[in-house]
């Protein structure tokens, strides 16, 4: 294992790619039984559902679609930008898998989940994560930028969630959420967040742990405030409505 420093991020941050700043993935080669990554130097590629496109091909042509949808901001705006890169993705049979890998504070352990990166362009940019066996995402809101997220590896169970009513993302009582979204996420799923539906996102991976990527598209300014991450109740308020008390939890 690498000795580099603990890198932490919070969700959307931007960094500047370092040799230095980042872990080796070993540990998780041999979680995932080393079928798919690999030792050594430079990017390799990897099977995944669908065929024919490569991740160069399918950033050709969805670069330029992201472009000509994403200034529609509107709740059906982003949907129809989220769907519409979704589709092309639906054709990816490869995605360069990272080097290396930054830890990061979305876990419970700073190595439990981590980020790399791929390729993105204008006007989204692409993370690539992975989550170690049972380990968690924690439940953490988008407040300033959409995201699709792309099964490559393993499963996880991803819950997404809206605040009923307005969200007050500096709110420091609790407050009423609505789970809108229980997937199971596997090699293939999608998972879309906008900043108006399914806004808040986290996941619990399997035994073999997961890996996937992050499409993400910024469309505002950066808040001021740090990255709201979800303390949830164990039990709903009403289940049928879905609903559970929540907390903002501002750890970063
Ligand atoms: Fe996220």
């Amino acid at each position: 294992m690498s000795p580099n420093p603990l890198i932490e991020l919070r969700v959307g941050d931007e960094i500047t790619i370092s040799p230095t700043d980042f872990l080796e993935r070993r540990s998780f080669i041999m979680a995932l039984g080393g079928v798919l990554l690999g030792l050594g130097s430079g990017t390799r590629c990897i099977a995944a559902p669908g065929d024919d496109v490569t991740f160069k091909e399918f950033l050709a042509r969805a670069n330029p679609l992201a472009q000509s949808l994403v200034g529609d901001q509107s709740a059906s705006g982003q949907d129809k930008y989220l769907r519409s890169i979704a589709a092309l993705a639906s054709d990816l049979a490869d995605v360069p898998v990272p080097d290396k890998w930054n830890n990061t504070n979305q876990g419970v352990t700073p190595d439990s989940y981590r980020i790399g990166f791929n390729p993105g362009g204008d006007p989204f940019r692409v993370l690539h994560w992975r989550i170690e066996p049972g380990a968690i995402c924690r439940p953490h809101a988008h407040t300033y930028g959409n995201v699709l997220s792309i099964g490559l590896e393993g499963t996880a169970r991803v819950s997404n969630y809206e605040v009923v009513g307005v969200p007050d993302y500096e709110e420091e009582g609790s407050f009423l959420v609505k789970r809108t979204i229980d997937q199971l996420f596997r090699p293939g799923s999608m998972n879309l967040v906008s900043l108006e539906r399914n806004y808040i996102h986290g996941f619990v991976a399997g035994k073999n742990g997961a890996r996937g990527l992050d499409i993400t598209t910024p469309l505002k300014p950066k808040p001021a405030h740090p990255t709201p991450y979800l303390t949830i109740g164990d039990r709903p308020v009403d289940e049928l409505a879905g609903t559970y008390e929540a907390a903002w939890e501002f750890s970063d």
